[in-house]
């Protein structure tokens, strides 16, 4: 099966076509660049409601078979962010090290990083890793995060993923 990756924009604003998903194509972008194995992307743009953040990570993680799920959005203290509630409702374990590692990256950047929630977990055999909705934040979180990736992703018996070393350097501990 391919290598799949999901890819979630939780915004009411872009899901109405208020303004356009900036967030999802940095994502992609920022695959395309580190990534060097075959792998294709699933996206979607969601509106900021907790069933259906739900459902779209169920399905990308479930029918879509992906191994990998990123979240933009809806992980601050406003009303309507939910994206972190959703995420843990539909793991069955959350990796709290990636939040705490990328609000930690993030507050050399931008003192409000301490309003993200943002957080990751694994439903079924994918991981879920949440991102803020500022299209800068994908760069500066996914640079600190990624080096671990491939491993948990070895972990829950996923694809192989590789990477550019010049760009970013996959860490898998020696057996
Ligand atoms: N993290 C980084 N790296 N860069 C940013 O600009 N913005 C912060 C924070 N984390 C930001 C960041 C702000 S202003 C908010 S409100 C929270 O993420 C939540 O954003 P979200 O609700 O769009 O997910």
């Amino acid at each position: 099966m391919a290598t799949r990756i999901g890819i979630v924009t939780v915004s009411d604003r872009a899901s109405r076509g208020e303004y356009e998903d900036r967030g999802g194509p940095a994502i992609h972008d920022y695959l395309a660049s580190i990534l060097t194995c075959p792998y294709e992307t699933v996206a979607r743009v969601i509106p900021d409601e907790r069933p259906l953040i739900e459902q779209a990570l169920r399905d990308l993680c479930d029918a879509e078979g992906c191994c990998l799920v990123i979240t933009t959005g809806g992980t601050g203290p406003a009303l309507r962010d939910v994206t972190p509630e959703a995420t843990e409702a539909v793991c069955q374990k959350m990796m709290p090290g990636f939040g705490e590692l990328m609000r930690k990256v993030s507050l050399e950047k931008v003192p409000t990083a301490i309003l993200s929630r943002q957080t990751a977990g694994i439903c079924g055999q994918a991981l879920i890793i949440n991102l803020p909705g500022q299209p800068r934040a994908i760069q500066e979180c996914l640079d600190a995060v990624f080096p671990a990736v491939p491993y948990c992703i070895d972990l829950l018996e996923g694809p192989y993923l590789t990477t550019d070393e010049t760009k970013l350097k996959a860490f898998r501990p020696k057996k």
